[in-house]
């Protein structure tokens, strides 16, 4: 009678709970053999009326095997009157374009309206297409202004400082006419503040064919410049130096945030400035068998980082890369 009332309370709630009532009860040692092994021993003018009580036991616990088992299919297949299945889900967020690369898109599409493709090249890069070939022979004092990320010290590879390597490797491989911005990531060692980092972005340009001058690179960048922050804005170039452009130049423009009037961006010039630019270095062609009597080039240079600043006021590069929600959330919707 114990062992009836045992059966009748059990509840299972799974397949396990299951096979161990079968196991405890029903199974090749379980309580159902053992109690019908007891036949044996009872004498037998008994033995018609334990048959009885001992088979209705069997039955019983097949039974409730049965019942047992038919609830666990049930539940399983249970509906849910309750639910209202009309009922809107819980919305999914989305997450934001980074600012960087909204910029960086906005960059793009100016330029592949004037016919610009875009071209990559790798992160990791040699001696040769980040310095040399760019006529920063080895000792070369340029090569100080940029603090270079030399992998496992081995002087031969690096971090490529700046986009000019994607040149490099375009050049190689493609002749002119060459019409190409190479918008990427580059590295220097510099101690990282508000308006420095160890990574950052840039976006070069390269135009390389017969005929190309300076006025051509001063109305590219004029009209990327107006497109980008609007007709008001004024630009000057200031003569420079780039060891792979001559003659050099660094462009500024009227600051955006300030209209020209002084701020703590543009130190209170009332100009930032906002790339380096130049004629392709004669020498640097020829480092490609690019015939330097036939074809002239110009290039140019910038860093996304400060374009994004000047869009979007963000006083402090170190955002950039943090992942702060509370930053990138503030960029919904802008494309
Ligand atoms: N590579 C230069 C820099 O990182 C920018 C530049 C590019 C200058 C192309 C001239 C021509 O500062």
């Amino acid at each position: 009678e114990s062992y009836r009332q045992e059966m009748s309370s059990y509840q299972v709630a799974n397949a396990e709970n299951l096979e161990a009532f079968r196991i405890k009860f029903l199974g090749t040692k379980g309580i159902v053999k053992n109690v019908m092994a007891e036949m044996k021993n009872v004498p037998s003018e008994r033995k018609k009326e334990f048959g009885q009580i001992l088979n209705a036991f069997k039955i019983f616990a097949e039974e409730r095997f049965e019942t047992l088992k038919e609830s666990l299919t049930s539940t399983s297949q249970q509906t849910y009157p309750d639910i209202d299945w009309s009922l809107p889900g819980d919305p999914i967020p989305v997450g934001t374009r980074h600012p960087l690369s909204i910029v960086r898109n906005q960059m793009a599409s100016i330029f592949k309206r004037l016919g610009f493709a875009i071209a990559e090249g790798p992160e990791m890069e040699d001696d040769w297409h980040n310095f040399t070939a760019l006529n920063l022979p080895e000792n070369h004092p340029a090569r100080d202004m940029q603090d270079t990320f030399y992998l496992n010290q081995n002087p031969d590879y690096l971090l490529r400082t700046h986009t000019s390597s994607v040149q490099a490797r375009i050049m190689e491989k493609q002749k002119p006419p060459i019409r190409i911005i190479c918008p990427g990531r580059v590295y220097r060692n510099e101690t990282i503040s508000a308006r420095a980092h160890c990574f950052f972005h840039q976006l070069e340009g390269l135009y390389v064919d017969e005929h190309v001058s300076f006025a051509d690179l001063k109305q590219t960048l004029y009209f990327f410049v107006q497109e980008m922050f609007g007709k008001d804005v004024k630009l000057r170039f200031r003569p420079s130096y780039f060891p792979f452009t001559e003659p050099s130049a660094e462009m500024d423009i009227s600051c955006t945030v300030c209209g020209g009037h002084g701020c703590s961006l543009c130190k209170y010039t009332g100009w930032v400035e906002i790339l380096g630019c130049g004629m392709v270095h004669p020498k640097m062609l020829d480092n490609f068998n690019i015939d330097s009597n036939k074809f002239t080039g110009f290039a140019f240079g910038m860093g996304v980082e400060r374009i994004c600043q000047l869009k979007f006021r963000v006083n402090d590069l170190r955002l950039y890369s943090q992942n702060d929600v509370r930053f990138l959330r503030q960029f919904t919707g802008a494309v």
